[in-house]
């Protein structure tokens, strides 16, 4: 699909609009410029920067460590490549646990310096002041259930949340919060597919699933993940579309042997 001039932003009501006449969203993450165009330009719904650009862009092992500047880094750059997709920013760890006005401050900052759409956010209950005082702003917030990477630390592990009846009972009461609080969107992350199901079917907002089936409204991967430019990380729900890693030490490979026998540049290739 290509995109002109005369195609129309996707917005919060879109994706409301995708719900109610059982069209899918399809949502990736992008942290810079030149992907997000090429996301963009390929018909993609969604644009996530999400918090994993601190694992893999910056190759930490957690979330927790990239900060509101770096985010906001990232985000200016995805929203200069973005013509028709709507871009969500995650808030990072640090800037919107502490409190309300600490949330809006930093969900102003990300809407001023990036030209963003929205802001995302982990947790139900425990953020709902901030959630309702974000959206009061005038700010859409997509909500982030289930496994949620910035409380690694808590969880101890990344396997399946919500498989415990009373995990899966907060959960669900998590989900009515965050729509009852405003929120336009909430992403599930690594449930049990019926469990997501019975949220999405509850809920009039669309779901976005990474790990939790296909019966949620949408679904969403990491860009590193599904073009294979990381190698290591192969969980279950992950469809590798492509094996970018390899084919691009394939392509530096072969740039490495011109250089050392001289085949590059050839003539057409100097002034
Ligand atoms: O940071 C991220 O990439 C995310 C997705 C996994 C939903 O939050």
């Amino acid at each position: 699909m290509s995109v002109n001039k005369e195609t129309r932003r996707i917005t919060t009501h879109t994706l409301q609009q995708m719900k109610s006449r059982g069209e899918k969203i399809a949502m990736l993450t992008a942290y810079d410029y030149s992907f997000a165009k090429t996301f963009d330009a390929a018909g993609i719904d969604v644009l996530l920067v999400g918090d994993s650009a601190s694992n893999v862009m910056a190759g930490h092992e957690t979330t927790l460590p990239i900060t509101l500047d770096q985010m906001i880094y990232h985000a200016s750059s995805v929203v200069r490549g973005a013509g028709r997709c709507l871009v969500v920013v995650d808030l990072p760890f640090g800037a919107y646990q502490g409190n309300s006005k600490e949330a809006l401050m930093s969900t102003i900052r990300i809407m001023k310096e990036t030209g963003a759409h929205a802001v995302k956010l982990e947790g139900g209950a425990e953020v709902l002041e901030s959630v309702k005082r974000i959206i009061s702003a005038g700010v859409p917030v997509m909500g982030h259930l289930g496994l949620t990477p910035q409380s690694i630390y808590k969880f101890g592990t990344y396997t399946v949340r919500a498989k415990e009846e009373t995990e899966a009972e907060k959960l669900q009461q998590d989900a009515r919060l965050l729509e009852e609080a405003g929120c336009f969107s909430i992403v599930l992350e690594k449930i049990p597919a019926s469990l997501a199901q019975t949220v999405s079917t509850s809920l009039q907002i669309p779901t976005i699933g990474i790990g939790a089936g296909n019966h949620c409204d949408g679904q969403v991967l990491v860009m590193h993940d599904m073009l294979g430019i990381t190698t290591e990380f192969k969980p279950r729900f992950l469809r590798q579309y492509l094996n970018l890693n390899d084919m691009m030490t394939h392509a530096v490979r072969n740039y490495i042997s011109d250089v050392k026998e001289g085949n590059f540049p050839n003539e057409n290739e100097q002034y």
